[in-house]
C-alpha cells in the first residue's frame, strides 16, 4: 500500500486529507509542523509527501532540501497559496514533485499523488532493469535435450508457480544466471531482477548494498541509500557467487531468511523482505558445509530447491543445437550470415572438453564470425582450439579428484588411479582405445583396472 505523509500546519487540512487520502487506499501520517514531519520521514519514510509551504517553525523550501538529503528521490507535493506562484516554481526548482493550490481540489491532489507512485515506481524499475540486457529470458531460451536437462525444465516449471528459494549449481558457464532469469521471468516479470555477486565486492560494502544503509551510518554515507533486497521488491535478488559470501555475513543472511526482514546498517527499523532469494555457485557447496567453510544452516535454507546443471561436455548431443541457437543471436548482433560450422570443426566440438562451458563456446562463437570470410566456421576460424585440445582434463579438475575422502587423511595411489580413470571414463567422450593411449597403458591393463575398481564403460 503506497505511503503518504502530510505535513500541514493547518489541523483541519490534515484531517481532511487524512479521511479522503485513507479512502483512497493510502497509509496516511501527518504532521503539524516541519520538525516533526522530517523526523516522521527520516524514521519512517513515505512514498509521497504532501507539503505546506508555510510552517510555523521552518519553512517549506528547507524541509524540502532536507528531505531531499535524506532521500533524493523523495516525491514531495507542494501546497502553496495562490499568492506563493513564485515561490512554488521556485520548489519546482528545488526538487519538488509538483504542486497544488489551496483550497486544494481533491481531483488534482489525486492526480499529482497517482503521477508521483507512477515516477517512484519507474526510477525502480529502471534501476531493477540497469542489470538487465535487452533479450527476453523463456524456457524457449534454455537449450537443451537430454534426461538432465528435461528434468531442469520441469523444476523450471514448478518453481515458477511458487517463490521458493532456489540453489542453482554448474561449472562456469553453464547457464546458471540464465536460469535464475528465466525463472524470475516466470515467476514476477514485471518486477525486478537483481543480481549481486557476492565474490566482487568486500564485505562492508556487500553488507550495504545488500541492506542499504542509513545516512551517517558510516564515513561516506552522505544520503540514506535502499539496498538490493529493499529495491528488488517483489521481484529477485540473484546472489551469484554465494560460497564467497564472509562467514559473518552468511549469519546475517541467514536471519533474514528465518525472519524475513532486516534493517539497514546503522538503521533500526525493521524492513520486510518481499523478494524471493535464489542463489549460484560454481562449487561445490556441500563440500564446504562439510569443511566448515559454509553454515549448514544456511545451506539448508538456500537449498530448498537445487538445480545442477551438468557440464557441457557431458551432454555434448546439446553442442549442435546450441550452434544453431548461438550463431543465430550472433547473426542477429553482428549482422552477419553464418550458417554453420564444418564437419572437421565439429569433429573437434564434440570431443573438447568445454571447461568453459556454455559462455565458452558462444564466446569461440563470437570471435570466429568476426573474422570469418565464408558462411561456415572452419578450422582456421578458430585458432585457439587444437585437436589435442579434445582429452585435456584442466589443473583445477585434477586438484578437485585429489580431494581427500576425510579430513586430514591423505589418498592412497590407489584412490588416486580410481579417481583418475573414473573422470577419464565419465568426462570424456573417447573410446577405450583413446583412453589407453591419453593413460599411457595397454588394452589388457586398462581392462584389468576397470574391473579391479568396478568401473563399467557404457560407451561401447
Ligand atoms: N542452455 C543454454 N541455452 C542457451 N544459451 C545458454 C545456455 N546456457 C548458457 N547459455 C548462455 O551462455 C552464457 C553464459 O551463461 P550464464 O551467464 O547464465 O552462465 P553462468 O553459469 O552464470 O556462468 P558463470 O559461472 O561464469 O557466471 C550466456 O550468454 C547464456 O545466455
Ligand atoms: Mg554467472
Amino acid at each position: 500500500m503506497p505511503s503518504i505523509l502530510v505535513i500541514d500546519d493547518d489541523v483541519s487540512i490534515c484531517e481532511t486529507l487524512e479521511l479522503y487520502l485513507a479512502e483512497e487506499g493510502y497509509l496516511v501520517d501527518t504532521a503539524q509542523s516541519g520538525t516533526e514531519g522530517l523526523n516522521k520521514y527520516v524514521s519512517k519514510p513515505a512514498d509521497v509527501v504532501i507539503l505546506d509551504i508555510r510552517l510555523p517553525d521552518v519553512d517549506g523550501f528547507s524541509v524540502l532540501e532536507d528531505l531531499r538529503e535524506d532521500n533524493e528521490n523523495v516525491k514531495v507535493i507542494m501546497i502553496t497559496a495562490f499568492h506563493d506562484m513564485e515561490t512554488t516554481i521556485n520548489a519546482m526548482k528545488g526538487g519538488a514533485f509538483d504542486y497544488i493550490h489551496k483550497p486544494v481540489n481533491v481531483d488534482e491532489l489525486d492526480m499529482a499523488i497517482r503521477k508521483a507512485l507512477k515516477s517512484l515506481e519507474m526510477e525502480k524499475k529502471i534501476e531493477g532493469l540497469l542489470t538487465e540486457p535487452s533479450r527476453s529470458f523463456r524456457v524457449g531460451d534454455i537449450i537443451g535435450t537430454g534426461n538432465e536437462m528435461r528434468e531442469i525444465f520441469k523444476t523450471i516449471g514448478t518453481v515458477s508457480q511458487s517463490r521458493t528459494t532456489v540453489l542453482i549449481q554448474g561449472e562456469s558457464g553453464t547457464g546458471k544466471e540464465l536460469i535464475a532469469k528465466v525463472i524470475h521471468h516466470n515467476t514476477s516479470p514485471d518486477e525486478p531482477f537483481i543480481a549481486v555477486n557476492c565474490s566482487a565486492i568486500v564485505e562492508t560494502l556487500l553488507e550495504s548494498e545488500l541492506f542499504g544503509h542509513e545516512k551517517g551510518s558510516f564515513t561516506g554515507a552522505i544520503a540514506r541509500k535502499l539496498g538490493k533486497f529493499e529495491l528488488a521488491r517483489y521481484g529477485t535478488v540473484f546472489l551469484d557467487e554465494i560460497s564467497e559470501m564472509s562467514i559473518n555475513l552468511q549469519a546475517k543472511l541467514l536471519r533474514v531468511l528465518q525472519e524475513m526482514e532486516f534493517e539497514r546498517v546503522g538503521g533500526k527499523d525493521k524492513v520486510k523482505v518481499n523478494a524471493r532469494i535464489m542463489t549460484a555457485t560454481n562449487k561445490d557447496l556441500k563440500t564446504m558445509v562439510n569443511e566448515g567453510k559454509f553454515r549448514d544452516d544456511l545451506y539448508y535454507r538456500l537449498n530448498i530447491v537445487a538445480i545442477t546443471i551438468p557440464p557441457l561436455r557431458t551432454r555434448r548431443q546439446d553442442i549442435s543445437p546450441l550452434i544453431d541457437y548461438l550463431l543465430a543471436k550472433i547473426n542477429l548482433d553482428l549482422h552477419k550470415k553464418v550458417i554453420g560450422v564444418s564437419d572437421e570443426m565439429m569433429d573437434i566440438f564434440m570431443k573438447y572438453h568445454w571447461p568453459g562451458n556454455i559462455r565458452e563456446l558462444e564466446n569461440l562463437l563470437v570471435r570466429a564470425c568476426v573474422v570469418a570470410k565464408g558462411q561456415v566456421l572452419g578450422k582456421s576460424d578458430f585458432p585457439e582450439l587444437g585437436a589435442d585440445d579434445a582429452v585435456k582434463v584442466t589443473p583445477n579438475e585434477i586438484d578437485g579428484i585429489f580431494k581427500p575422502s576425510a579430513p586430514g587423511k591423505l589418498l592412497t595411489l590407489d584412490e588416486v588411479e580410481e579417481r583418475y580413470i573414473r573422470k577419464v571414463v565419465k568426462e570424456t567422450d573417447i573410446n577405450k582405445g583413446e583412453i589407453c593411449e591419453v593413460l599411457g597403458i595397454s588394452r589388457p591393463t586398462f581392462e584389468r583396472k576397470l574391473e579391479k575398481y568396478g568401473i563399467t564403460f557404457e560407451r561401447e
